[in-house]
């Protein structure tokens, strides 16, 4: 858990849940480790059965830890070096997708520094760090003006921080979520905000957002979105589990559809939607915890 990306934060909380969820099941040998730039030297001194992942971002969500994992023959949950790598980038991620027939928005990556001339394409659009976690660093701008951070700040503004943006075309309507575990797609559960949209204070504070789950749509609807989440978690090769993030125009039926992206080391805060959906399946935190360890032990 922990780490030093921007989500370090969320990660310490997911950390947290999970510790606490395996100790209240029996397990005696716990170890919480935040994670330093020591960290091959810690994993060599606690010689652990399996690590639970709980970073994330990058190098926890990137396959950097996989790939250090993997040389030490370690067993570690959730997805393999290559799948987090494709999937931490938005862009490579739409690569292997969309020529599946997975509805992505076509995007278009932009260095930050090009944003000094104007926008990048036709308002409304979203800005964001093509390899950012929980929404840091996303604004949308609109004709009207924007939420996130504010398009007059762009030149000096945090976007600077980051190497690549991605711009997509803004698709209004809803926004929803579907979680996989093991094979299974779980649920739809919508995300309403109660101001501006699910940007990170939204996700983390509780009372800022509703969440409706299962959400409030029609079944085709609904089945297509598990089936579109199924599918992208087959395609990029996920394991244990993954959420991913949909907008629905929904004066388009099925053809409104649009996956943003799959999340590889999904949040497991108490605000976090994976564990939301599997208590609406009758899956406790503390079962989650020990299936998504048990398929890392396959
Ligand atoms: N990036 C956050 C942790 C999530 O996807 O839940
Ligand atoms: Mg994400």
């Amino acid at each position: 858990m922990g780490g030093w990306s921007s989500e370090r934060p969320v990660s310490l909380m997911s950390g947290e849940g999970i510790v606490k969820a395996l100790k209240e099941r029996g397990f005696t040998r716990v170890t919480p480790l935040d994670m330093g730039h020591d960290v091959a030297q810690r994993l060599a001194e606690i010689k652990p059965d399996v690590v639970f992942n709980a970073l994330h971002g990058t190098p926890g969500e990137d396959g950097t830890i996989q790939g250090l994992l993997d040389l030490m023959e370690i067993p570690y949950t959730h997805s393999g070096l290559t799948t987090s790598a494709i999937a931490i980038d938005k862009e490579l991620t739409k690569a292997v997708l969309v020529p599946h027939g997975v509805r992505m928005p076509k995007g278009k990556v932009v260095e930050s520094k090009t944003l000094y001339e104007g926008d990048p394409m036709a308002r409304p659009y979203v800005l964001k760090p093509v390899n950012e976690g929980s929404s840091v660093g996303v604004a949308i701008v609109t004709d009207e003006g924007n939420y996130g951070l504010p398009i007059s700040a762009k030149a000096e503004g945090p976007w600077l921080h980051f190497e690549r943006l991605l711009a997509e075309p803004f698709i209004r309507g809803r926004e929803l979520t579907v979680a996989v575990l093991g094979d299974e797609a779980l649920c739809v559960t919508e995300l309403k905000p109660k101001a501006g949209f699910y940007d990170f204070d939204a996700k983390y504070t509780d009372g800022l957002t509703e969440h409706v789950c299962p959400a409030d749509v029609p079944p085709h609807i609904a089945q297509e979105m598990l089936e579109m989440a199924l599918a992208a978690h087959r395609l990029l090769g996920c394991k244990g589990a993954s959420r991913s993030d949909f907008r629905w125009d929904d004066t388009q039926g099925e053809a409104g559809i649009y996956l943003l992206e799959v999340n590889t080391q999904p949040g497991m805060t108490p605000l976090s939607l994976v564990p939301e959906q599997a208590r609406q399946k009758g899956i406790s935190y503390g079962e989650l915890v020990e299936r998504i360890i048990a398929e890392a032990l396959v």
